[in-house]
């Protein structure tokens, strides 16, 4: 089977890489011309464990092949995957922009029956537009007889966990409208599920709407935990025994229970946003989702607010060590990260700031270029900070020695946005510990 797959980023990089191991033939096209040719020579352009052998071993296997030009190979193919970004715009809507130049070039180029599948993560209905941009410009070049399929396949794959999440997905969701495309459709992925095949079919609209209701869904855990941290920290509970608790319960489960400084990365922002402007433009008010947004902006806020809160709003020309630059742990995506929201309140209020991240660093100085030190690792941010602030719990923060931090530091507090440290246990290093929905 050949495949080719329009957008070359975390999630089409990914899926073609992943598609490639299972030996289906895979072309990845991308516009960055920069990002192919590195690839060419075995450069990830991002951080994903596991990533980078995949790719290597399959491009040398001649499995899976690079270009720019999706002219040049669209017609060679059996199915074309748009897996290219859909940021917001300014009103909070879904950008449809890239995905229709994708489906411009199609259209432009295409001589033989293809089915176009949308990986991208897009509001109900795009698909069909896809579809009526493509017909009608096929019917401008006389090509009436030339039929084509859409179908919708949104990705579930995470961050930092994308290879294992491709190769084994939880379910593999398809939205098609005729027996031939779920035909092929079942073909591509029966080699991932061959024990249990988790492929559930479903009408397109339906399709597209299960990305934006899962997200949402999760998004809603997180922002629900957090109101209910915020509130233990008021009342005298603990959220670490509160979500024990809750999560033991069959019908509630663990998953997505953990308080924090708030949600961030190249999902779920965005798509709360666009799900809001797809009730919206239909004239339903999504009440829920609106009220997620609303905590997690102001969760997102509440580390400045402890530090600023525990030296009593006198912080101006105080040194801040943050620990962790990315959204979550294992990958480099700084996107929306709340370690951003931090860091411009700290520069802001006049604190200087010393990060380190395992990964981010390079995509760190896109976005704060010299307003901050970048440090070389954990020790040297911490080097005389008035406070230790963590928005990113990854592993190698969770043991630090507190000794030599005790040592290093002008001041001992220590505030944790992810929960990954012990009261009691940094109390006994000496130092002053603020956790998130504790007391
Ligand atoms: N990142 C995730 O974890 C994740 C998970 C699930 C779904 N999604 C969705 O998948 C889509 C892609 O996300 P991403 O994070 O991989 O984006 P990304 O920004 O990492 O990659 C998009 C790529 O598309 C390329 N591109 C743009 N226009 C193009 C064109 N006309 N032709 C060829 N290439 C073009 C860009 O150069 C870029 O390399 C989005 O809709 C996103 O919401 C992302």
């Amino acid at each position: 089977m050949k495949i080719a797959i329009v957008g070359t980023g975390y999630v089409g990089l990914v899926s073609g890489a992943c598609f490639a191991e299972m030996g289906v033939d895979v072309t990845c096209v991308d516009i960055n011309s920069e990002k192919i040719e590195g690839l060419k020579q075995g450069i990830i352009p991002i951080y994903e464990p596991g990533l980078k052998n995949i790719v290597i071993r399959n491009y040398e296997a001649d499995r899976l092949h690079f270009t720019t030009s999706l002219p040049s190979v669209l017609n060679d193919m059996e199915i074309i995957f748009i897996a290219v970004g859909t940021p917001s715009d300014e009103e909070g809507n879904a950008n449809l922009s890239y995905v229709m130049t994708v489906a411009n070039t199609i259209a432009d180029h295409m001589e033989k029956p293809l089915l176009i599948v949308t990986k991208s993560t897009v509001p109900v209905g795009t698909s069909y537009q896809i579809r009526e941009v493509i017909r009608k410009r096929l019917d401008e070049r006389g090509l009436q007889e030339l039929n084509f399929d859409v179908a919708s396949n949104p990705e579930f794959l995470k961050e930092g966990a994308a290879v294992n999440d491709f190769m084994s997905p939880d379910r593999v969701v398809v939205g098609v409208e005729n027996k031939g495309a779920e035909e092929l459709m079942s073909k591509l992925y029966h080699p991932f599920l061959l024990n249990n095949f988790r492929v559930i079919f479903m009408d397109i609209l339906s399709s597209e709407m299960t990305k934006y209701a899962s997200n949402a869904m999760l998004a809603t855990r997180i922002s629900f935990m957090n109101d209910i941290a915020n509130l233990c920290e008021l009342v005298g509970a603990d959220v670490n025994m509160v979500r024990r608790g809750m999560g033991s319960d069959s019908r509630i489960g663990r998953s997505f229970l953990y308080p924090g400084c708030g949600y961030g990365g190249s999902c779920f922002p965005k798509d709360i946003r666009a799900i809001m402007k797809v009730g919206e433009d239909v004239g339903y008010e999504m009440k829920v989702i609106k009220a997620v947004e609303e905590v997690n902006n102001s969760q997102k806020a509440i580390l400045f607010h402890k530090f600023s809160r525990y030296f009593n709003s006198d912080i101006k020309g105080k040194t801040v060590a943050v620990w962790g630059l990315a959204f979550k742990p294992e990958t480099d995506d700084m996107r929306d990260a709340p370690s951003l929201t931090l860091i411009e309140s700290l520069l802001e209020a006049g604190v200087s700031v010393r990060a380190y991240d395992p990964a981010a660093m390079q995509e760190a100085r896109k976005y704060m270029d010299s307003k901050i030190y970048y440090a070389t690792d954990i020790y040297d941010a911490a080097n005389e900070a008035d406070a230790l602030i963590v928005p990113t719990e990854w592993k190698e923060f969770r043991l630090p020695n507190w000794s030599i931090l005790k040592k290093i530091m002008n001041n001992h507090l220590v505030i944790d946005g992810r929960n990954i440290y012990n009261k009691e246990d940094l109390a006994s290093y000496g130092f002053e510990y603020r956790g998130i929905g504790q007391k």
